[in-house]
């Protein structure tokens, strides 16, 4: 049942980019973080055009160096000729010997647990992985047709409530010292780099800034704050809601995130950041621990709670997209609401072992 709603998803992703999928058909894409949330969607899509859309495969090469990802048995895409998986970390130049025409950066350190635990990693990953992935960009910039950097709203550090719908043409409000600047800094930094390569090197970049992506393949350890809330319901335990709850997100349904994201890669103006995620569902964390309760019959609550040490201090207030640029430029709408969204992903928690043996 939850490899059916993976599968479903992947082949709704397909369907909504309809012919600007071809674009990859016969060429080659690099995926760095191949073995991550999106990633592994990314890889799983682009399989299924091989199996059912195209007439000549695409060959994809799936990099990771498994900080943070994890194989799933959803996700196997072991022996199929069509998709390579390898170790490799992007801090370091990678040895590709075949021509690329498109690349996907979205390797990263993104649960902000997991940044805080490996600082210098998150910068090394994200700017010595930028300028890896970006030389070897230049190396095949015959036939290049794409190079997609995963960024993030967090360049938007904590927005002034003015500029909430946030624009890209917003500039940020970000610590260069504070605990969470070696994700939001670094990011910062792989955006004018990638911006650079285009301006210096005619390299076909683009950037995406996703806002909370959610859905199947989640890691029930990941420590953002979904997969946390549905592990702690499954296992009848409290959902932890840091603060005074009042701080808002919105949060964007896979399916939707990758269409957008594969649109950026595809249609996106060269040198330009898209942010991709839903406009429509700004939630308080107080409000999303509710909504998890109504969810589950009311049988679990939820404690308002100091943060945690593990916890990275001076988290955005409130954040929320305008996603209008994406709208515009590349046909982008955001289809699955938040209720819609979070009933699928907690079916296919209830059917994953990991979420409710926690192992
Ligand atoms: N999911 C979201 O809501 C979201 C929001 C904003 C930004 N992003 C960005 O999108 C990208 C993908 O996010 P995700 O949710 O899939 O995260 P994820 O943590 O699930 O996946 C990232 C993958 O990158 C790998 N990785 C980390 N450092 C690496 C390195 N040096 N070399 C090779 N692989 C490395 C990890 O092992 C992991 O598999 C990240 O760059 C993240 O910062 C995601």
């Amino acid at each position: 049942m939850s490899q059916e709603i993976v599968k479903k998803d992947i082949a709704t992703i397909a369907k909504n980019l309809g012919e600007e999928a071809k674009k990859f058909e016969g060429k080659t894409i690099l995926m760095s973080g191949g073995g991550g949330f999106l990633g592994k969607y990314i890889v799983g899509t682009l399989a299924y055009l091989n199996d059912n859309v195209f007439s000549k495969p695409c060959r994809v090469i799936s990099v990771d160096n498994y900080i943070t990802g994890a194989r799933h048995p959803h996700f196997n895409y072991q022996g199929r000729p069509d998709v390579l998986e390898v170790w490799a970390d992007v801090t370091y130049p990678l040895p590709v010997r075949e021509d690329v025409h498109f690349i996907i950066n979205g390797a990263g350190l993104a649960s902000p647990v997991y940044y805080k635990k490996y600082p210098l990693e998150t910068i090394e990953g994200t700017v010595f992985g930028v300028k890896n992935l970006l030389e070897l960009a230049r190396k095949n910039k015959d036939h290049l047709e794409g190079f997609l950097f995963f960024s993030s709203s967090e360049i938007y550090g904590d927005p002034d409530p003015k500029a909430v719908p946030t624009q890209e043409t917003y500039h940020g409000y970000v610590s260069s010292v504070g605990p969470r600047a070696c994700y939001d800094e670094s990011k910062r930094l792989g955006e004018t780099i990638a911006t650079i390569y285009e301006q210096q090197y005619g390299i076909p970049t683009t950037i995406v800034r996703p806002f909370n992506v959610f859905g199947p393949g989640m890691s029930h350890n990941d420590h953002r704050v979904l997969p946390m809330f549905a592990f702690r319901a499954l296992n009848n335990e409290p959902l932890p809601v840091h603060g005074d709850g009042h701080q808002t997100r919105t949060f964007c349904y896979i399916t939707d995130a990758i269409t957008g994201f594969l649109l950026v890669l595809l249609k996106g103006k060269p040198g330009h950041p898209y942010n991709i995620g839903n406009d429509e569902n700004e939630i308080s964390m107080k409000d999303l621990a509710e909504l998890f309760t109504s969810l589950f019959d009311n049988k679990i609550s939820y404690d308002l709670i100091a943060y945690p040490e593990t916890y990275p201090a001076g988290e955005p207030q409130r954040r929320c997209p305008d996603v209008s640029k994406a709208r515009n430029d590349l046909g982008f709408t955001p289809h699955v609401s938040l209720k819609e969204g979070l009933e699928q992903f907690i079916e296919w928690c209830k059917n994953d072992p990991s979420y409710t043996q926690g192992n």
